[in-house]
Formats: structure tokens, C-alpha cells, sequence
């Protein structure tokens, strides 16, 4: 049997991507579920990109003990040093580095000739070397490169010591023949090529990305590059939990691929990944999203109670779908609780965290009758997952209507200090929030605004995510509440509170002199 090496790239490529950044703590949060997951390689990012990237890689290779931590690096000393700095406390640590080869890159990006583009690489991952056996060499936008040129390229990083050599599709441009005829070539034309494994990188821009990892691995690509949802640079990467459950629900194709992923964790880590970046998968999407397993049809009803396969190719249960959706209620005691929170894989709380949690869902369910997963979940993160609390919204007013002026009044608490503010604004938001502004002597501009309904029903909490710029800089917030306008103000406050941690590290850093 061969097993497919699973390098995840969700914390580097998929966070890159607008809209999807994390703050440290919860790349490390998430980091440790992908740990749960079974990824053999976590892509914790680009160290050298900024100290947030710095500080991230380096508190996940303190944490994660079974996966391999890798930070990406370009072909530059200064680079590989910063990785292997930020790599230094893991168990399994792999630098991986990488230089465009293709004529348009070298000619336009780089500005440098193919034999001054070979020099580098080599010279990266030789200096590599010096902080880790485990190098991985990319050759960006492999795809459109002259193939006589990336044959010389792979053969020498491999004399030079990388013991994986990636194929990146940059540009999501192959198609999947086309792709496996390129790895299959790779085999038969890289002289050396027995001393390391062959991975893929692929985008999905043509929505091609799973199709050609595949191809990839059928002619024998050992590693595959994924993100969980598929998220990633522009279209995004390869889906992960789409490229194992292939390899799995397909063994009679794949024949003797496996991976060594924790399938029942999938659903688990997709849902986790919506929570902390506030980006939902669509509900037709592959394996995760939430119609993936849902037979509305008649048709397909009965044929599912004769016999399941007749519509079914996997079972909810092996992705770690909860098999039945239990609704709670006021009347709920703190074991059903409990048991709820097990069931939806939050097994490893202390019974303080499902104390302070079960007194928040008996506030919530005094608000309203029936408690869904979803509202769970977002108590889970609003009260135990937040790595952050400056500023707290302790009472707030609003005074509403279509012949009324739209006046909030806020009281927070700042610093220890309750503080009372009055606004009127263009309805109840504008207000509230501009309230919030005087409150915390700021100035900002909210660049983007959306609220979802979290569960079913019109008292269903209210999912407030948004984007406000402060001093030019861009940040995310959301908040969740029965109230709309108490999930708008949580959310600014989660943004302002954000923007604060973020500063005070920066000012931190430089105090340090780092
Ligand atoms: O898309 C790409 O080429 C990359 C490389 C850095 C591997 O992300
Ligand atoms: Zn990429």
C-alpha cells in the first residue's frame, strides 16, 4: 500500500486569502484540530511574511507534537533563517521554499535568467539544510514551465538535498490528463527522482483543482497539497476533506492509496474553519456542506429506506456528520448538555468551561424555546473560544421607529471603566455603532456589513459579521445574539478588540527590538 502524504495548507495559502485571516490564537486552535484530523504536514505560514506570521508558525510548532510543522520560505537566506527561527520548538519541523521557473515569472517577476533561477534554488534548499533535514522545494507555476528546464531544476534540489519536490499548478490552469502526463514525465525524465516524493499544489481556478490532485496521485504524485473547504488563494485549492474522501469512498480506483486522515473529523474541521473566519461553505458543496447528505426528492427516499446505496456512496457518520440533530430547551439539564456538546465532538472541556457555558444556554434558552447545534456553537466561541476581551458591552438602548429619530445609548466597559455614550444615527445600527465610536474615541469606516440567521425560526440568533477599517487597516468582527442590533455592536466591539490586540503586539515587537 502507498500511503498519500496529506500536507495542509489551510493556515498559509487558505488564510493568504481575503477574508480568511486568523488571529494566532486561532490558527494554533485550528492547528490542533487539524492535528485531531491526522494531516501529516501543517503549512503554518510564511514566517518571514510579517511578525503575525512569525509568531503564528512558532506557537504552532510549540503546540502540535504529531503532525510535521512547515513554514513556507522564498528562495532567500533571510527567509529560510526566519522559518527555521520560528520552526526551532517543533517535533517535526520542514522548511519549505519555493522560486517561480516558469519564462513569464522569471522573466517579468524575478527578472532573473533560468541558470541564475537554478542557482537560487539550490542554494535555498542547501541552506535549508542547516535547520532541518525535511525540505520541500516548489518550483512555482511549474505547470508553465519549459519541462527540460524543471527536470534540471528538480534533479539538482534533490542532489542538493529536498526530499520533496511540489508541482504547483500557481494559476489553476491544468487540466487533469494534461497534469498526470506532467507528473508521470517528472518520473521518467528526473534522474534522481527515487530520493524524494513528488507533491502537487493545485488551484482551482478552472474548478479543476480535486480532479487534477487526483489525476496526480494516480500517476503517482506521494504528496498532495489541500486546504479544508477548499479555501485558498482567488478560486482556492484543492478541497482536503474532497481529496480523501475520494481516495477513500474509491479504493477499488485508487487500489493501493491510503491516507491516514481521521475521516470522522472532517466535518468537525470544516465547521470549525467557518466559525473562526465567519466564512460559510455553500450548502451544496462536496462532503461538508449541509446538503451533502440531505434527500429531499421522494424518488430518492425510497430507494434510500429499501437500500441505501441506491443514493448513498458514504455515510454521514464516516465524516462525522452528528447523526441526528437534538434539539435543547429550557427544561434541559446540564447532562443532556453535556452530552449534546460530546456528540458535536467538544469532548475535552473541564467542567468549569461547561459550567460557565450551560449558564449562558439557560440565559439563551429562557430567550428562546428550542436551542439548536448552531446556537451552541456559537455560544462555544462567543464565551470559551475568544482569545481576546478589551472592551465589553455591558447595556444598550435603542429607540427606533419609522417617524423617530434612531438614538442608541451604550454603556461599556473599558479598561475597568464603565462608560455611557449617546448617538443618533440612520437607523438603529448606524446609531449603536456611532455610539460605540464616542464611547471608544475612535474613528472608523465599516467597509462591509452581513447578518445571517444562525438556526431556524424568527427568534433565531443573528450571526453580525462585518469588516471596519481603523487607521486604514482592515478587520473583522462578528457577534452573536437574539437581538440584531446587540450582535451589530458585539461585532464592532469583536473587531475593535481584534485591532487593539494586534497593535499592542506590534508595539510589543518593536519595543523588543524584533
Ligand atoms: O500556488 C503556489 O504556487 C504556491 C507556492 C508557494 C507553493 O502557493
Ligand atoms: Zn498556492
Amino acid at each position: 500500500m502507498r500511503k498519500l502524504i496529506i500536507f495542509d495548507t489551510t493556515l498559509r495559502d487558505g488564510e493568504q486569502a481575503p477574508g480568511f485571516s486568523m488571529t494566532v490564537e486561532e490558527k494554533v486552535r485550528m492547528a490542533k484540530q487539524l492535528e485531531s484530523l491526522g494531516v501529516d504536514v501543517i503549512e503554518a505560514g510564511f514566517a518571514a511574511a510579517s511578525k503575525g506570521d512569525f509568531e503564528a508558525v512558532n506557537e504552532v510548532a510549540k503546540e502540535v507534537k504529531e503532525s510535521t510543522v512547515c513554514s513556507l520560505a522564498r528562495a532567500l537566506h533571510s527567509d529560510i533563517e526566519r522559518a527555521g527561527e520560528a520552526l526551532a520548538p517543533a517535533e517535526r519541523k520542514r522548511i519549505h521554499t519555493f522560486i517561480a521557473t516558469s519564462p513569464i515569472h522569471m522573466e517579468y517577476k524575478l527578472r532573473m535568467t533560468p541558470d541564475q533561477v537554478l542557482e537560487k534554488a539550490v542554494d535555498a534548499v542547501q541552506f535549508a539544510r542547516n535547520f532541518t533535514d525535511d525540505v520541500e522545494f516548489s518550483a512555482e507555476d511549474a505547470v508553465r514551465s519549459e519541462r527540460e528546464f524543471l527536470y534540471r531544476v528538480f534533479e539538482a534540489v534533490i542532489a542538493a538535498g529536498a526530499k520533496t519536490i511540489n508541482v504547483p499548478d500557481t494559476v489553476g490552469y491544468a487540466v487533469p490528463e494534461e497534469f498526470g502526463q506532467l507528473i508521470s514525465d517528472i518520473l521518467n525524465n528526473v534522474p534522481n527522482i527515487d530520493k524524494a516524493v513528488i507533491s502537487v499544489h493545485c488551484h482551482n481556478d478552472l474548478g479543476l483543482a480535486v480532479a487534477n490532485s487526483l489525476t496526480a496521485v494516480k500517476n503517482g504524485a506521494g504528496q498532495v497539497h489541500a486546504t479544508v473547504n477548499g479555501i485558498g488563494e482567488r478560486a482556492g485549492n484543492a478541497a482536503l476533506e474532497e481529496v480523501v474522501m475520494a481516495i477513500k469512498v474509491r479504493k477499488d480506483y485508487f487500489k493501493d492509496v491510503y491516507t491516514d486522515i481521521n475521516t470522522k473529523e472532517i466535518y468537525k474541521t470544516s465547521r470549525l474553519l467557518c466559525r473562526l473566519t465567519g466564512s460559510f461553505v455553500q450548502p451544496n458543496k462536496a462532503i461538508v456542506g449541509d446538503n451533502a447528505f440531505a434527500h429531499e426528492a421522494g424518488i430518492h427516499q425510497h430507494g434510500l429506506l429499501a437500500k441505501r446505496e441506491t443514493y448513498e456512496i458514504m455515510k454521514a457518520e464516516d465524516v462525522g456528520v452528528p447523526s441526528s440533530k437534538i434539539v435543547l430547551g429550557k427544561h434541559s439539564g446540564r447532562h443532556a448538555f453535556k452530552t449534546r456538546l460530546e456528540e458535536l465532538g467538544y469532548k475535552n472541556l473541564s467542567e468549569e468551561e461547561i459550567d460557565k457555558l450551560f449558564a449562558k444556554f439557560k440565559e439563551l434558552a429562557d430567550k428562546k424555546k428550542e436551542v439548536f447545534d448552531e446556537d451552541i456553537e456559537a455560544l462555544l466561541f462567543e464565551e470559551l473560544f475568544k482569545s481576546y476581551e478589551e472592551v465589553k458591552l455591558l447595556q444598550f438602548q435603542i429607540v427606533s421607529g419609522n417617524k423617530a429619530i434612531p438614538t442608541a445609548t451604550v454603556k461599556l466597559k473599558v479598561d475597568g471603566e464603565e462608560i455611557v455614550s449617546t448617538a443618533c444615527g440612520d437607523g438603529p445600527v448606524d446609531s449603536a455603532l456611532r455610539a460605540v465610536e464616542k464611547a471608544l474615541n475612535v474613528k472608523s469606516k465599516l467597509k462591509d456589513y452581513s447578518i445571517r440567521s444562525l438556526s431556524y425560526g424568527k427568534d433565531a440568533m443573528g450571526e453580525v459579521r462585518l469588516i471596519v477599517l481603523f487607521d486604514d487597516e482592515e478587520v473583522s468582527g462578528k457577534g452573536v445574539s437574539t437581538d440584531v442590533i446587540e450582535a451589530s455592536v458585539k461585532a464592532y466591539l469583536d473587531a475593535y478588540n481584534r485591532y487593539k490586540a494586534r497593535k499592542a503586539f506590534v508595539e510589543q515587537r518593536i519595543k523588543e527590538g524584533i
